[in-house]
């Protein structure tokens, strides 16, 4: 089954805080999104590559394309301003040759070949599977007290409800899809004004059915410093997801 993939690397990582844009930021010696380039090239059903960028990136990607030694064709874009924007930009560049699409954010260094492998083979069968971890903690819902007394200072933040937590998972990337429910997922998207922070959500807005392929905690989204400190002992302790 032909495969194209998708690596949302446009964002800026303002909650990081570096002045990079966090896909070029540096993890043990190269850059973020070198780490997601190696684990594509491992996989053996990508026959293409479209990446979403930050302006004025694309020399810095090319080098990373090459010294990962990804040999399949890849086609570089500017990224939109919101995540789904990059990806429905990437995927109307996608081949129209490729079935399936899998979409992968670069803020995830330690996705393994054999997590896109696994949700190429579900998505083949079942049109769309994401990788997910379950959740290990204990969910509060909390609301934030006017009445608390604190004047100009912050106010105190109060539970409100224990979110049971059988049956929760959380979303991570690669998600891979048959390629047409994929692109008519984003078209109504636009076509009716909805936000959504994953690819899962808009295909699940269309009453299709999605998989989860468990993922792994060491597959985490690098979105603040603590995560940036957490993936260079991941990286030099040699953790394995
Ligand atoms: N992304 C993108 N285009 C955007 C926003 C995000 O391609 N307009 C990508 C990011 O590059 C990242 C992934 O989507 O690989 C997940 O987004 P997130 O972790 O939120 O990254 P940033 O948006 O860069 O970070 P922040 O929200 O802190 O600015
Ligand atoms: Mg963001």
């Amino acid at each position: 089954m032909k495969a194209s993939a998708i690596i949302v690397a446009a964002g800026s990582g303002t909650r990081l805080g570096f002045e990079v844009p966090k896909a070029f930021v540096d993890l043990a010696g190269r850059s973020l999104l070198s780490y997601s380039l190696r684990t594509i090239a491992a996989v053996a059903a990508i026959e293409e590559a479209v990446i979403a960028l930050p302006a004025g990136m694309d020399s810095r990607a090319r080098a990373d394309i090459r010294a990962a030694g990804l040999e399949i064709p890849v086609k570089l874009t500017q990224g939109g301003a919101e995540r789904q924007d990059s990806v429905r930009i990437a995927l109307e560049l996608t081949s129209s040759e490729a079935e399936l699409v899998v979409v992968h954010d670069a803020a995830r260094p330690f996705a393994t070949p054999t997590m896109f492998e696994a949700a190429l083979a579900s998505a083949a069968r079942s049109g769309g599977a994401i990788v997910a971890a379950p959740l290990a903690d204990t969910l509060k819902r909390v609301d934030i007290d006017d009445d608390d007394g604190a004047g100009d200072r912050a106010h105190a933040r109060i539970i409100v409800a224990t979110v049971a937590r059988a049956g929760l998972w959380q979303a991570q990337t690669p998600q891979a899809f048959r390629r047409d429910l994929l692109i008519r997922a984003h078209r109504r998207a636009v076509l009716e004004g909805i936000a959504a922070t994953d690819d899962a959500h808009l295909v699940e807005l269309l009453g299709a059915k999605v998989e989860i392929v468990e993922g792994s905690a060491l597959n985490f989204k690098i979105t603040t410093a603590a995560d940036l400190h957490l993936a260079e002992l991941a990286v030099t302790s040699h953790l394995k997801p």
